[in-house]
């Protein structure tokens, strides 16, 4: 195993559990959306507001394919990066590929009110969340295996998926 990618919807845990399972493992840690920022030198809201999302999703295309050459990582994706399977297929040449699940009601807590995230905008945030969801979910199906985090802490979620790998 050279890498892991953290796959799963918004909210569902990818950059807090990513971040224990790089420090657990002594890995280097790696955020697709962080890097998309620095490289454009602007938020995410704002490349969605400034350039759409099509242009957001040819620099999350790049982003990925530059993080999949490098070892020893673990890389937390963005929600919607299982959309293009080049992204995925890009990165299961170099990776343990683990989908990070939550229920509706729980990524409404974590990330309903947060307006860093422009596909949570909107006046029904819960039942967007319930919808986009369920659109999803197929392309959710990529991974290797699948960690529940509704009911559990950070260091639980890493020890599970540590005991998985
Ligand atoms: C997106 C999720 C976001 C970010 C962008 C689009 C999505 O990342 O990449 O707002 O399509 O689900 P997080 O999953 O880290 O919130």
């Amino acid at each position: 195993m050279k890498n892991i990618s953290l796959l799963g919807f918004m909210g569902t845990g990818k950059t807090t559990i990513g971040l224990g399972l790089a420090c657990a493992l002594g890995w280097d840690f790696v955020d697709t959306d962080s890097l998309i920022e620095q490289k454009m030198g602007m938020s995410i809201a704002n490349i969605f507001k400034e350039f759409g999302e099509k242009r957001f999703r040819l620099e999350e295309k790049e982003v990925i394919a530059e993080a999949a050459r490098k070892v020893k990582q673990v890389i937390s994706t963005g929600g919607g990066v299982v959309l293009d399977k080049e992204n995925i297929d890009c990165l299961r040449k170099n990776s343990v590929l683990i989908c990070l699940e939550a229920s509706p009601d729980v990524i409404y807590e974590r990330v309903g009110g947060d307006n860093s995230r422009p596909l949570l905008r909107g006046p029904n945030p819960l039942e967007h969340i319930r919808d986009l969801l369920k659109a999803r979910e197929p392309y959710y199906r990529c991974a290797d295996f699948y960690v529940d985090t509704s009911n559990i802490n950070i260091q639980e979620a890493v020890e599970k998926i540590l005991t998985e790998l």
